[in-house]
């Protein structure tokens, strides 16, 4: 099948390359030249498990990109994937499909052909049958009938994303009509995962449901483990006979310092709006958030037990991505974490093994390390924010430090001192 993918950001990018590997014919529609003139040379700017093996396969072959629309008209299909990030008021801004729609619109107009435009970003329910659809017939001239519309959410992890995209535990395609939803699910053709249809607000609301679900799992861990805490109990032992019921299952039930990254706490803020807009107070899921809020400062009041004064100390931070095998430090939780320390008159040095460059950008003033070791040397403490395997085999790195007080954010130490946030 000819498809056209609009935004080469995260979700785009995979799902193009992936589509390509799927034996489609894919142009990737993108305004930034650099992301461009990558994707065509094969290097992708991002790192994603996979990936770069993969497009190294189909770049120029089977996926070109392109900054303009040209190659839309003689697509079968248009997945729409730019960003739908949080708005200054807490909900999704649209603004990025808004100006998607309008160039989309306007490549279907001289044409006479079927097409489909499907909304693969996450988008607020209702936004496909009341913004999409009438701006793209508006734009494009067309009558309704002559341009299909379907959504079909992303479930991808970031670091997993070629991996989850390949093995989907479902796909999800919601539409009003069935035609367009059969293209869609004849794209996926070869994937053994269940499909779901659904009409379109559906579609879209089971994407908010399903973070807004795993990051409940995540705060309620976290909030027992807390519990745990006081009680001298390990809450992995405890989650570990919880999640072995089948109808909880165990997984995103560890606790440590809470979710990051760029999809749950924009969409479970995302859908407390959407709550409050229609009249329902979000009890629960405000909670979710307020859970996530507190969660970091937690591993700062154990150290303060510690080192009851850490102005002037050296704290060594090990972990800034908001989780492992990623650069990604977009709402990591080691940011709030720093900043306390920071405040508090601390010198931090910190280290990650993907994502110093990226923490830099945002957090400027402390110092970033080549290794552990370096940042462990001399240390008055060490705290470990983000679950990174290989930070599980450090031991004796830690003799380097100068007082050994070590408290792990993430479960992820093999020591016996290291003193756990939850547990
Ligand atoms: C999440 C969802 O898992 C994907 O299904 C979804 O497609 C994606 O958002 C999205 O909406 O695009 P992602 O943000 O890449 O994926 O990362 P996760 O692996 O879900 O982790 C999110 C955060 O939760 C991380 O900070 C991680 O450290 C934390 N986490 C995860 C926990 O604290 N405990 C757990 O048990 C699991």
């Amino acid at each position: 099948m000819r498809i056209s993918v609009i935004g080469g950001g995260y979700v785009g990018l995979v799902s193009s390359i992936c589509f390509a590997e799927l034996g489609h014919l894919v142009s990737l529609v993108e305004i930034d030249p650099e992301k461009v003139e990558s994707i065509n040379l094969g290097k992708p700017l991002i790192y994603e498990k996979g990936l770069k093996q993969l497009l190294s396969i189909h770049a120029g072959r089977n996926l070109h990109a392109r900054q303009n629309y040209d190659a839309i008209p003689a697509s079968d299909l248009s997945f729409i994937c730019v960003g739908t990030p949080q708005g200054d008021d807490g909900y999704a801004d649209l603004s990025m499909i808004r100006s998607a729609c309008r160039s989309l619109g306007q490549s279907l107009k001289d044409n006479d052909d079927y097409h489909v435009v499907v909304v693969k970003s996450t988008v607020p329910p209702g936004t496909t049958e009341d913004l999409v659809m009438p701006s793209i017939l508006e734009y494009s001239g067309r009558e309704p009938g002559e341009i299909g519309f379907a959504i079909n959410p992303e479930f991808l992890r970031e670091g997993l994303a070629v991996q989850d995209f390949m093995n989907p535990d479902r796909i999800v395609i919601g539409s009003n009509e069935k035609r367009p939803g059969d293209l869609v699910e004849s794209v996926y053709h070869g994937l053994a995962a269940p499909i779901i249809r659904t009409g379109l607000k559906s579609a879209e609301m089971i994407k908010y449901a399903s973070n807004a679900f795993l990051a409940t799992k995540i705060s309620f861990s976290n909030e027992i483990g807390n519990v745990c805490k006081r009680l001298g109990i390990d809450v992995y032992e405890v989650m570990k006979g919880v999640g072995l019921d089948h109808r909880i299952n165990p997984y995103f039930l560890n606790a440590g310092i809470g979710f990051g990254g760029s999809c749950f706490p924009k969409d479970v803020s995302a859908l407390i709006h959407l709550a409050d807009r229609v009249g329902v107070t979000p009890v629960l899921l405000r909670s979710v958030m307020d859970v996530n809020e507190q969660q970091p400062l937690k591993i700062v009041e154990i150290l303060l037990k510690s080192v009851k004064d850490i102005k002037g100390k050296r704290v060594a931070v090990l972990g800034l991505a908001f989780k492992n095998d990623t650069d990604d430090v977009r709402e990591s939780r080691a940011i709030p974490v720093i900043k306390e320390l920071v405040g508090r008159g601390a010198l931090v040095a910190a280290y990650d093994p993907k994502a110093n460059a990226s923490m830099r950008e945002i957090l400027p003033e402390i110092e970033y390390c080549k290794s552990a070791s370096q940042a462990l040397t001399d240390a008055d403490a060490c705290l470990v924010l983000t679950e990174w395997p290989e930070f599980g085999d450090l031991n004796k790195e830690f003799e380097l430090m100068r007082s050994r007080v070590i408290i792990d954010g993430r479960r992820v130490l093999s020591c016996r001192d290291a003193e756990g946030i939850c547990w």
